[in-house]
């Protein structure tokens, strides 16, 4: 697909087809998020796939926005290993590296014909307790991934866009 098009066509998918993710499908995915740039190249941020019946029940007991996808991606970052700014204390890298991944990892599901949704509605500390995570992960978001539901569509929200200008600011 041509870069635009991904850009185009991509929307937050909340409802999702039954079947499953191909096996292919989903390592382009895990490996473009693989591919992201991180600060100083540490990659501190984890991927965890959730796709088996139990780590999809959990994930759906612990917040609706899971929502039905078949596979859900669960990004966090660790505390020990993210960059810390040499100039203000207490900046940290960690959030925007898992940011940047997870961002790749939405734009290549787009480009395979694959719905996400980005969702940071779930109780974070809950949830890293409930899979068992290291005590030094963060969890950042969640991630659905799957097939649109052939009845879904963008919600109003998605062409809702502040004037250009309003954002963008040539000083
Ligand atoms: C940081 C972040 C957190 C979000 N959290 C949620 C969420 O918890 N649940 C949800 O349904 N959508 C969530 N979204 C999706 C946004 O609501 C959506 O991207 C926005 O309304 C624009 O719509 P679009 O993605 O269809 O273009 C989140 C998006 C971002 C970037």
């Amino acid at each position: 697909m041509e870069f635009q098009e991904v850009l185009n066509q991509r929307y937050s998918v909340r409802m999702y087809e039954e079947r499953p993710v191909e096996e292919e499908k989903l390592r382009k995915v895990l490996e473009a998020g693989h591919m992201a740039p991180t600060a100083k190249n540490i990659q501190p941020h984890r991927v965890y796939v959730l796709s088996s019946p139990e780590a999809l029940e959990k994930i759906r007991s612990l917040t609706r926005c899971a929502f039905n996808a078949p596979v859900v991606l669960m990004v966090s970052v660790n505390a020990d290993e993210e960059y810390h700014c040499m100039f203000d204390e207490g900046v940290v890298s960690g959030e925007e590296d898992a940011a940047i991944a997870s961002t790749y990892m939405m734009l290549e599901a787009a480009n395979q014909g694959l719905g996400t949704c980005w969702v940071n509605y779930f109780p974070h500390a809950e949830t890293a307790k409930a899979f068992g995570l290291p005590e030094n992960e963060r969890l950042v978001l969640l991630m659905p991934v799957g097939y649109p539901a052939e009845n879904s569509v963008p919600s109003a929200n998605h062409t809702k866009k502040r004037p250009f200008d309003e954002i963008v600011k040539v000083l």
